[in-house]
């Protein structure tokens, strides 16, 4: 009889943050000894290499955490952003060189000079609403997160809340639509995520396959 897991039989899935960081963690894999497949041209969303040892997946870079942590993917690039939002269960072996930003609690400027623990009820537009209900927990500030999935720097321009607690990267965006960075949350770049079974079970090819992307 045949005890191996029935994972061991398919190949290792790979899952790819798709849109901003996808080429350049493209051309990252490409300087390694590893056969890459490239998304750009294609509408597939699985591309198998040619050896068959490796099938890559695109996903919506927010749901790389939690396709490796539900063995979705073996291996997967995660943001540190969303791997902190999403709380899933995975190895996080090392990080890459790679999509290098922040997370910011940002709005108008006039908030620079007000005490967010003396406003009441601060309403915080974003897409990490776990981090900022953590982050706002552990500072004792009253705060109403409101749930966007996009365009975030809306929510000040609108009314719709006072700040915002979003990615910023070159700064570039918050310029353009007149605000400020406040505080930084956390520090994030691109970090390789690893199935904790995949891990046990299929040892010998996640091993080489993590040194083979090593920086
Ligand atoms: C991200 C983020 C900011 C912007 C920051 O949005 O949410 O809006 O990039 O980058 P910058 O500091 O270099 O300007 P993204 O472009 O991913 O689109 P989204 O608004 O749909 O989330």
């Amino acid at each position: 009889m045949n005890s191996s897991p029935p994972t061991a039989h398919r190949p290792m899935r790979i899952a790819i943050p798709k849109g901003r960081m996808e080429k350049a963690l493209h051309d990252y894999l490409k300087t390694t000894s590893l056969t890459i497949p490239s998304f750009a041209d294609t509408r597939q969303l699985t591309l198998m290499t040619p050896d068959h040892r490796f099938e890559y997946i695109l996903a919506k870079p927010s749901d790389v955490p939690t396709f490796v942590a539900y063995g979705g993917a073996e291996i997967g690039f995660a943001g540190l952003d969303s791997l902190r939002e999403e709380a899933v269960d995975v190895l996080e072996p090392f990080m890459l060189p790679l999509g290098h930003c922040r997370l910011s609690l940002a709005g108008p400027p006039v908030w620079r000079s007000r005490s967010l623990h003396l406003t009441d009820r601060l309403r915080v537009g974003t897409k990490y609403t776990h981090i900022a209900s953590t982050y706002f927990m552990a500072q004792g500030i009253n705060a109403e997160i409101i749930k966007l999935n996009g365009s975030v720097e809306l929510a000040p321009l609108t009314g719709l809340a006072d700040l915002i607690l979003d990615l910023v990267e070159s700064g570039n965006t918050l310029k353009a639509n007149g605000l400020v960075e406040l505080h930084r949350v956390m520090d994030s770049q691109l970090t390789v995520t690893v199935n904790r079974s995949a891990y046990r079970l299929r040892a010998e090819e996640v091993n080489q396959y993590l040194q083979a992307i090593r920086p």
